[in-house]
């Protein structure tokens, strides 16, 4: 890992502010003045950096791509039912990651797993209002123009105690009782609830983007992958921990 990358990702500044730090020479690594702020840390001298005379506490973040098969719950250990757990591979299991937002026992797609707790935090808040899209295919009539104005009005859910208005949302039409419908909220079975409200049975669910990630088309139910630092730069920018442009891990 890129050394001004290691300390930006664990609270020592911005990119920017760090690369300040270590070419004012203030940034050692196994005991040596580093001044490049591209430097390559080892593994094994992750642990031997310091910032300022201490040794620096760095948390090296995970972030992966689920595409969340049917029939798999959204937790990392379950005795009975399978478990998005069973699909992370050993080396990765013990890093305390955990999926971002749950996605029902049926619905499908598009599932982040990190242990960057605080953009979780952001990107599932509904104070952030970061976009989910979800692909369903229903049973019952074709959904029309009144569905797509109530969801941009904000839909009123009765189906518990007290009525609960919903953040305004954007329903799209498609052929062959399928629609998209992207919500910013995250309420749980929100999706199933609305269509319920509309006296619709959702037959498949899934979703297909989250905030600046989509799932590729011809994405793999089971499949896993990192995201690539782009990706993650992406969301960190979208929900506001970083504000600078991308930089390529080979750039400084
Ligand atoms: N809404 C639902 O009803 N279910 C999900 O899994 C996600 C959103």
């Amino acid at each position: 890992m890129r050394l001004d990358k290691a300390l930006a990702s664990s609270g020592y500044g911005t990119r920017t502010e760090v690369k300040s730090l270590i070419s004012k020479g203030k940034v050692t690594v196994a005991g040596k003045v580093i001044k490049d702020p591209g430097y390559k840390v080892k593994d094994d001298e992750l642990n031997t950096i310091s910032v300022a005379g201490s040794i620096a506490e760095i948390k090296e973040n995970i972030y992966l791509l689920f595409d969340k098969p049917d029939g798999v719950l959204t937790a990392m250990e379950d005795k009975r039912l399978p478990h998005v757990g069973q699909f992370i591979p050993a080396n990765l299991i013990n890093r305390k990651i955990s999926p971002v937002g749950r996605l029902d026992f049926h619905t499908t797609g598009l599932l982040i797993l990190t242990n960057d707790g605080e953009l979780s935090h952001r990107l599932t808040s509904p104070n952030y209002g970061i976009r989910k899209v979800y692909e369903v295919t229903y049973e019952g009539p074709a959904l029309t123009e009144a569905q797509i104005k109530e969801a941009a009005d904000g839909i009123t859910l009765t189906d518990m105690d007290k009525p609960v208005k919903l953040h305004p949302s954007v329903l799209e039409i498609k052929e062959g009782n399928r629609a998209l419908l992207t919500l910013t909220e995250g309420k749980t079975h929100e999706v199933r609830r609305i269509f319920a409200h509309w006296e619709r049975l959702v037959i498949t669910l899934k979703r297909v983007a989250l905030g600046t990630l989509m799932l590729d088309n011809n994405s793999q139910e089971g499949s896993l992958r990192e995201l690539t630092s782009e990706e993650v730069d992406d969301l960190k920018r979208l929900t506001g921990l970083i504000t600078e442009p991308h930089q390529e891990d080979g750039k400084q």
